[in-house]
């Protein structure tokens, strides 16, 4: 069992030490699976820009205002696997790491979020491993967006490999509110009582985005 506590710095010096043969291989390994999720992330991005064009085809205009990928780096996996008492090894980041491939899909109403997520599971070659909806709950911040994760194939040389990639859909606002959050949680040196502030007012505008984007729906669903 992987020791939580066991210093970064002696596990460096370990890997420093490792056989040449061994340290080329592992890095061959990373090399390769990193390019596997990074085809996952464009097949996942292809299908929603296929389903953007069919449905801008039919209702004559964009379910989608864009899409942000990501590919989660090496540190951010290795620490995430610490964090949760896995050894850090290539071995494990497919079977505990769900988010190496992450794909943000902004669209303008809420309506299109769950079409479009409906949509993408109800497709034959996609396995819908996780649904989290933090639209109808919100988290107790304020946050909300709709969480999938899914493996899709990518087709190799000789084989068909399923792969794992997160897929968060939101509106522009909650796009906007969830951007500023992350800002702020990273911020150092407030006090308890600016923290405190800070959720508060939050938390407020997390209800006001919501309400806005309810009040867009409405409008635009008068317009059509
Ligand atoms: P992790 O994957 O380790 O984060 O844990 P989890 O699986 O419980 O996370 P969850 O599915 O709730 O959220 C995954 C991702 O959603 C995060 O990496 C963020 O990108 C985003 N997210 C979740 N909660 C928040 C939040 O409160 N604020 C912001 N800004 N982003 C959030
Ligand atoms: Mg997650």
């Amino acid at each position: 069992m992987w020791n939580k506590e066991q210093d970064m710095q002696e596990l460096d010096s370990m890997l420093s030490q490792l056989p040449r043969e061994i340290l080329q291989e592992k890095l061959n390994k990373v090399r390769e699976i990193m390019t596997y999720y990074h085809c996952a992330m464009l097949e996942m991005e292809t299908k929603l820009n296929v389903l953007n064009k069919q449905f801008a085809l039919q209702n004559e205009r964009n379910p989608i205002e864009s899409i942000k990928t990501r590919l989660k780096s090496m540190p951010s996996i290795r620490e995430k696997l610490i964090r949760r008492g896995i050894e850090p090894d290539i071995d494990n980041i497919e079977s505990n790491i769900y988010d190496v491939a992450g794909v943000r899909v902004i669209c303008s109403f809420v309506d299109d979020i769950y079409m479009l997520a409906d949509c993408l599971c109800q497709q034959d070659d996609i396995k819908v491993i996780e649904k989290k909806d933090y639209i109808k709950a919100p988290k107790p911040n304020g946050y909300r967006s709709l969480h999938l994760i899914v493996e899709i194939p990518i087709f190799l040389h000789k084989e068909k490999r399923m792969m794992k990639v997160e897929v968060q859909l939101r509106t522009i606002a909650m796009e906007f509110w969830a951007n500023l959050e992350h800002k702020l949680r990273y911020k150092k040196g407030l006090s308890e009582e600016q923290e405190k502030k800070i959720g508060e007012g939050l938390s407020e505008c997390a209800e006001i985005s919501a309400s806005l984007d309810e009040k867009m729906y409405n409008i635009r669903n008068m317009i059509l």
